[in-house]
């Protein structure tokens, strides 16, 4: 396993945002979080990467324990993640905010880079030519040397995910990637997801985008109030009554909608 989450408890005051959860990620697998909003996902994946400490529990990346340790230790142990909300460098290039990503296996000591030695220059080159492979990768298009705040949204997603590549992870962590994309964007990011995991990066990815999710998990865990309701392949998930009582809280008439690629919108926001 890649990752595992084991009891994993995270509170705020009164409210158990995390409430217990297992679950987890084999070697190259795709894995979905869903669930109504406000149910954890977030927060579990905070805790996960390190962001928020968890209130109990324990989280294993490739069999080592990382809980409660800080993001740039569980980063370096081959997680890397995207943001709900992009958290980009605004006021740096597009190609420089990917180049940034590679920071974090790039051998540099901090005299080298001082001093501008041939050394340094050369790891500085091998870090843009990493930066242009992951943009070529995630298929960008436009400016690169540009503000990256300039750029559509579609495409700083797209930057995002590259920086995050350009880590070099195991395993990928993506919140809500399809949010604000259109149809077409969608799609793309379909067809990247699968470029990704044939590249042996394991995903777990939390979205709202039920074709999507459908689409491309090998496994689905879905919660709701902080604990997990059920865990498995798309078509058990889709059929389980819980998870269409959990989505639409009333009329259990219903299964959880698979359609073609991205056409579910934002339909499973609340019950
Ligand atoms: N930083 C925070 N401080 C206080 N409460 C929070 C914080 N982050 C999330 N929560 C609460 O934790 C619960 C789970 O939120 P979140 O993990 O964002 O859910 P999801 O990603 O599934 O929509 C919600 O009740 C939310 O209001
Ligand atoms: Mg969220």
């Amino acid at each position: 396993m890649i990752l595992e989450v084991q009891d994993l408890r995270l509170a705020f005051g009164g409210v158990r945002a995390v409430d217990g959860l297992s679950f987890s990620v084999g070697e190259g697998e795709i894995v979905s979080v869903i669930g109504p909003n406000g149910a954890g996902k977030t927060s579990a994946f905070n805790c996960v990467s390190g962001f928020y400490k968890p209130t109990g529990g324990a989280v294993r990346l490739a069999g080592e324990e990382v809980t409660g340790r800080r993001p740039s230790a569980i980063a370096a142990r081959g997680l890397a993640r995207t943001f709900q909300n992009l958290r980009l460098f605004g006021e740096l290039s597009v190609l420089d905010n990917v180049r940034a990503g590679t920071h974090l296996w790039l051998k540099q000591s901090a005299l080298d880079a001082l001093l501008h030695t041939p050394r340094y220059r050369a790891s500085e080159d091998q870090s843009t030519d990493e930066a242009q492979k992951w943009l070529d990768f995630v298929e960008l298009r436009g400016d690169r040397t540009g503000l990256v705040r300039h750029l559509p949204y579609g495409e700083q997603r797209r930057v995002e995910i590259a920086r995050a590549l350009a880590r070099r992870p195991k395993l990928l962590l993506l919140d809500e990637p399809a949010a604000g994309l259109n149809h077409g964007e969608k799609a793309e990011l379909l067809a990247l997801v699968r470029r990704i995991q044939k590249l042996g990066v394991a995903i777990a990815l939390i979205e709202h985008d039920m074709g999507l999710v459908m689409e491309v998990s090998e496994r689905i865990v879905v919660l709701n109030f902080g604990r997990e309701i059920a865990d498995g392949p798309p078509d058990d998930v889709r059929r389980n009554p819980a998870v269409v009582e959990a989505y639409l809280g009333r009329d259990a008439d219903d299964e959880v909608h698979a359609s073609g690629t991205g056409c579910a919108g934002e339909g499973v926001d609340h019950a």
